[in-house]
């Protein structure tokens, strides 16, 4: 069933944050799906401009409309991940997309206002939940190229003016974190304190935490084992996932952790069965890992068993 992000943002507040994962093709979606069945876990699908362009914009709509029916007890929005303005507003006249993030973070302040609330408009008009973007994360996105050394975090009286002028219904902020699988060069990890100034200047108010896989090492050891490359690979302690909940945050947005339960299902099959070329025999071993791994995920950001709460809300 799908439902808004305000709807599982209402439920979670405070208490547990909503995994929100990136798909781009039909084993992801099962293994998306059957993880969170598997964990009671109402969740968050998240299309980003990439994925939309993969193979064709309609194909990733028409296999979560096929999931949606393989899986009727799963609860789940479906989100636009780093659109720009054209993509929200392409989102919103499709009728499918229950959320859209405009990401115009990588403008002045005053011209991000001003796109997000281009953005806000079209979609309250029809319904739609709408996340937006202050501050700058380290890494790599799509369109944004952000040195880590710049990263700039959220700065906390902006963040509530900005939410003022937009009427946006949650804030992706920069609080240290960055995308892919390379995040912290050093000792460096999540600043709560902005998260704390942020929370007390928007009480009750949904935070979005991007970039936030915790890129394993025994993951990033067994990949690089059967010939990858991922020195130095580092990322977010998933034990301070339930800290970041109770501090505002209701979604936690994970891609790279999902690449690289793929990329190490992949590179061990080849290596171990080197005269195997069925596509279905790895296709099947990662469907299973990536449905123990969200699971896994779901524990740690305390939305596993959380289904039926939510069913219940919506009646
Ligand atoms: O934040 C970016 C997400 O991980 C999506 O990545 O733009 O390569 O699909 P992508
Ligand atoms: P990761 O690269 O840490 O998985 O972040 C994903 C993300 O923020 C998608 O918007
Ligand atoms: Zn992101």
């Amino acid at each position: 069933m799908i439902v808004t992000t305000k709807q599982l943002f209402a439920a979670a507040y405070g208490k547990y944050a909503i995994g929100a994962y990136n798909i781009n093709n039909l084993e992801q979606t099962m293994g998306l799906f059957q993880g969170n069945v598997d964990s009671q876990a109402p969740f968050i699908i998240q299309i980003s401009k990439g994925a939309r362009s993969f193979t064709h914009k309609n194909m990733l709509e028409a296999l979560i409309r096929a999931a949606d029916g393989i899986f009727p007890e799963a609860i789940f929005a479906v989100h636009l991940d780093h659109g720009d303005e054209a993509t929200c507003f392409d989102c919103i006249a499709s009728g499918f997309y229950s959320s859209v993030m405009i990401d115009a973070s990588g403008e002045a302040f005053a011209k991000n206002i001003e796109i997000t609330k281009r953005v806000v408009d079209a979609a309250h008009a029809k319904g739609i939940v709408v996340e937006a973007e202050l501050g700058q994360l380290g890494g790599v996105e799509e369109h944004v190229k952000v040195d880590e050394a710049n990263a700039k975090l959220t700065d906390p009286d902006q963040a509530k003016e900005f939410v003022e002028k937009t009427g946006v219904d949650s804030l992706a902020c920069a609080i240290g974190t960055s995308h892919g699988a390379f995040k912290f060069a050093g000792t460096q990890g999540l600043h709560f304190e902005v998260l704390e100034a942020i929370q007390k200047r928007l009480p009750n108010f949904p935070l979005v935490m991007h970039g936030s896989s915790s890129v394993p090492q025994e993951e990033v050891a067994r990949i690089n084992a059967a010939g990858g490359n991922l020195k130095g690979a580092k990322g977010v302690d998933e034990n301070q996932f339930k800290r970041a909940a109770e501090l505002g945050v209701t979604k936690i947005n994970i891609d790279t952790d999902g690449r690289l339960v793929w990329t190490r299902v992949h590179r061990e099959f080849f290596r171990d069965f080197p005269e195997k070329f069925d596509l279905r025999d790895p296709g099947k071993i990662f469907m299973s890992e990536y449905a123990n791994f969200i699971a896994h995920k779901n524990g740690k950001l305390g939305s596993a068993g959380q289904i039926e709460f939510v069913r219940k809300m919506g009646k």
